[in-house]
Order: C-alpha cells, then sequence, then structure tokens
C-alpha cells in the first residue's frame, strides 16, 4: 500500500486529506475503501475516544436522540463484533457498576469489553435463545442487532439477504424481549415493509426508521427502531396470532 497526503483546496481554510495510491494487486474498490477509512472522521474520533468502531456512533446518537438505553438494563447485541455497540450499551447502562447487563454474540470472536458477556454464536441456533437467556438472568429490556450478511455485491440478492436476516432476528426478540422492551436493527433504504412492518406495528407500540449522521449518506442502510413491545402474542387456535393477546412474558419463562 502506498499513502501520500495531498493539500484539499477549501476555501477559507486548508485540510489535510489522505490519497491512496491504487498498488498494481489492490483492487479499485478497496483503494476506494482505505481511502475513505482514512478520510473518515467518525474513523479517527473512534480511535482516539476508544471505540471498537466507527458504529459505535451510530448507537450513540440513536440513543442520545430515543433514549432507549436506560441503567439496570439487559441487553443484547446480536452480531457484536468488533464490539463498538457493545461498548455504547455497557456505558449507557451502567454495567461496569450497576445491575444492568450486556450479552453479545457474533459468528467471530471478540475480544473482551467491560460490563459485557460475550459468546461466539449464531443467533439462529436453536438454543440461542435459551443459552442468551440464561447468561441474562431473564429476559431482556432491549435487543440490539447491527448484524450485516456478507455482501454479494448483487443489489437484489443482498437486500433479500439482510432483510431476511432482519426477519429472523425479530423472530428471536419475540422469544427473549421483557413487555415494554425495544429491537434496533439495522435494515436498508425502503426499510421494513410488508409483513415484517405489519407483524412489528402488531408487537410493538410505535415503530420507526432512524438514519443516523453516523451511516454514510451514501449507503443504503437504515435502521428500524421499534419500542414497547407488547408481550409474546398467542397462538389463535387456528395457529395464527392476534394483535393484543398477550402470554406470560416474565422474565422465569423464556420461550425457545
Ligand atoms: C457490522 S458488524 C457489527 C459491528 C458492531 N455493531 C460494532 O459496533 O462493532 C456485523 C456483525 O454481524 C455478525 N453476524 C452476521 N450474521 C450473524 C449471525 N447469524 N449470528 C451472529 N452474528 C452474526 C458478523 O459476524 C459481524 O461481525
Amino acid at each position: 500500500m502506498t499513502t501520500d497526503k495531498a493539500v484539499s483546496g477549501r476555501e477559507g481554510g486548508r485540510s489535510l486529506k489522505t490519497r491512496v495510491k491504487t498498488a498494481r494487486k489492490r483492487s479499485m474498490s478497496s483503494a476506494l475503501w482505505l481511502g475513505r477509512q482514512l478520510n473518515d472522521p467518525y474513523v479517527a474520533r473512534a480511535r482516539t475516544e476508544g471505540y471498537r468502531s466507527r458504529a459505535a456512533f451510530k448507537l450513540l446518537e440513536i440513543d442520545e436522540q430515543y433514549k432507549m438505553l436506560r441503567p439496570g438494563q439487559r441487553i443484547v447485541d446480536l452480531g457484536a463484533a468488533p464490539g463498538g455497540w457493545s461498548q455504547v450499551a455497557a456505558q449507557r447502562i451502567g454495567a461496569t457498576a450497576g445491575p444492568g447487563k450486556v450479552v453479545a454474540i457474533d459468528l467471530l470472536a471478540m475480544e473482551a469489553v467491560p460490563g459485557v458477556e460475550f459468546a461466539v454464536m449464531d443467533f439462529n441456533d436453536a438454543t440461542a435463545v435459551p443459552r442468551i437467556a440464561a447468561m441474562m438472568g431473564g429476559r431482556a429490556d432491549g435487543v440490539l442487532s447491527d448484524m450485516a450478511a456478507n455482501a454479494t455485491g448483487h443489489k437484489r440478492t443482498d437486500h433479500l439477504r439482510i432483510m431476511g436476516l432482519v426477519e429472523l432476528a425479530f423472530e428471536f426478540t419475540r422469544g427473549i424481549l421483557a413487555p415494554r422492551g425495544f429491537f434496533l436493527a439495522k435494515v436498508l433504504q425502503g426499510g421494513t415493509e410488508g409483513d415484517l412492518l405489519a407483524s412489528l406495528k402488531r408487537d410493538f407500540s410505535a415503530v420507526r426508521h432512524v438514519k443516523p449522521k453516523a451511516s454514510r449518506a451514501d449507503s443504503s442502510e437504515l435502521y428500524v427502531l421499534a419500542t414497547g413491545f407488547r408481550g409474546t402474542p398467542l397462538p389463535a387456535p387456528d395457529g395464527t396470532r392476534s394483535a393484543g393477546e398477550t402470554g406470560s412474558a416474565d422474565g422465569a419463562s423464556v420461550a425457545g
């Protein structure tokens, strides 16, 4: 890799911009990615403020606006590595000093974060809900999902893959969330639609889409925030679920 410093001529001031030369073996897309990383103010802030990822600022911003994270809560962080969201959640709920707890999982290993209990796990695993509930000591007050499937570069395929992840994360959440809890998940532009949006609206008192400033403007990424979980609906006799019916959702009985 070769980098050089170039002064970008801006009216009223000069700013140093790092430019990345495309080495013969480096593809244009990875050179673009590296150039963007080197010039990204959130990447620089993450480094100086001790966050593991620039993504930490997205959660900080969303929480600043909607105040979902509160001292003493139990929070699940799905797809947590390298740990930026876990760091923010642990700070906001006071996990190192008080009774709050963050349980984080990922397919990849992650370095320990103070106040966070971590396990390498696929949230789709049949045992994920009971295992996480056991780690937490009951139901969660909030489920965070910044999960992303590996991009294929094919827009439609990537959209379907991420929306599939969100639907599964929502099913997971229904199994573990305490009444009045919240669910925050990464979706794509256009947000949640159709059946998923209808299900979210049925199970939560408020559903909104949020695009934090820290989320790159040229990215189709968006977040859905659903608050005020109504509790796990009981199945109707014909197997469907009907709005307003709520089952026992206390910490003692976590559905698998
Ligand atoms: C964008 S990263 C999360 C960044 C994190 N929020 C942060 O601030 O550091 C998405 C993560 O989701 C994880 N992931 C994807 N599918 C998963 C699954 N089925 N179960 C658990 N983790 C998964 C990936 O391994 C990846 O580490």
